[in-house]
């Protein structure tokens, strides 16, 4: 009897004798649905479960985010007793600068310019006028400054009252140690615009103006 060849390799015996355990799967794989369509609620959706007709849960009063505990008043307002700070709360190195050129250039740079002139397409473009950093007023800011305006924007007058927001908030984006990386880069936009030979270390004056 050689018609039924069950032990040969051709692919349509093979589907014949496995199938059935793909079958199985699939009907198995169905049986997730129950727990699957459970009620809930989704985000933003209407519950005739609380009193207030809302499925969203306001946060309980005091809670506080997962890495949300915020101790050193500082490094998250700019601010000591009230004042504007004028130091970085953390030692600046040459990879703090770094990392706050590559901050800047993603977030500020659009806006600001690379250089910080407050040139550049948007400024062109988009009707807004970005300030420009090497303005005197801004070169004797503290740093504390510039770490509250990223921190929290910049407002023209009260927006309850007419007013409105002129920059964005970067707090939600940009975490706090990068801010102030933010910060330090511009002071050395800044210093790179404005410096003068006494700027320069005595024992490297020798060396301007070379190439
Ligand atoms: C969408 C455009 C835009 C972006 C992006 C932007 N800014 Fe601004 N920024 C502005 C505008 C517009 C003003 C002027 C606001 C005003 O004078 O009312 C301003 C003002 C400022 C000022 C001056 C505040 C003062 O004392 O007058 C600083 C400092 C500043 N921005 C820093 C930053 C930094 C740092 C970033 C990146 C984290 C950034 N900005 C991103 C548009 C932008």
């Amino acid at each position: 009897m050689q018609t039924l060849r069950l032990r040969g390799s051709l692919p349509l015996t093979r589907l014949l004798r496995y199938g059935w355990v793909g079958l199985l799967v699939l009907l198995l794989a169905a049986c997730h649905q129950d727990m699957y369509n459970q009620p809930r609620i989704q985000a933003y959706e209407p519950s005739s479960f609380f009193a207030d007709g809302r499925g969203s849960r306001p946060s309980v009063p005091g809670a506080v985010a997962v890495n949300g505990v915020q101790t050193d008043e500082y490094l998250y307002t700019g601010f000591v007793e009230g004042e504007l700070g004028d130091v970085m709360p953390f030692p600046v190195t040459d990879e703090l600068l770094l990392r706050g050129q590559q901050q800047y250039n993603i977030y500020c740079a659009v806006c600001h310019g690379e250089a910080g002139y407050g040139q550049s397409m948007v400024a062109q473009r988009g009707g807004i006028v970005p300030a420009n950093f090497h303005q005197q007023r801004l070169r004797d800011a503290p740093i504390g400054h510039f770490f509250n305006i990223i921190t929290n924007g910049v407002y023209r007058g009260d927006p309850e009252n007419g007013g409105y927001q002129s920059m964005y908030s970067y707090a939600s984006r940009v975490e706090a140690e990068d801010r102030w990386a933010i910060a330090a880069y511009i002071r050395a936009l800044q210093l790179s615009q404005n410096a003068e030979e006494a700027d320069v270390p005595a024992d490297q004056r020798a060396t301007l103006g070379q190439p």
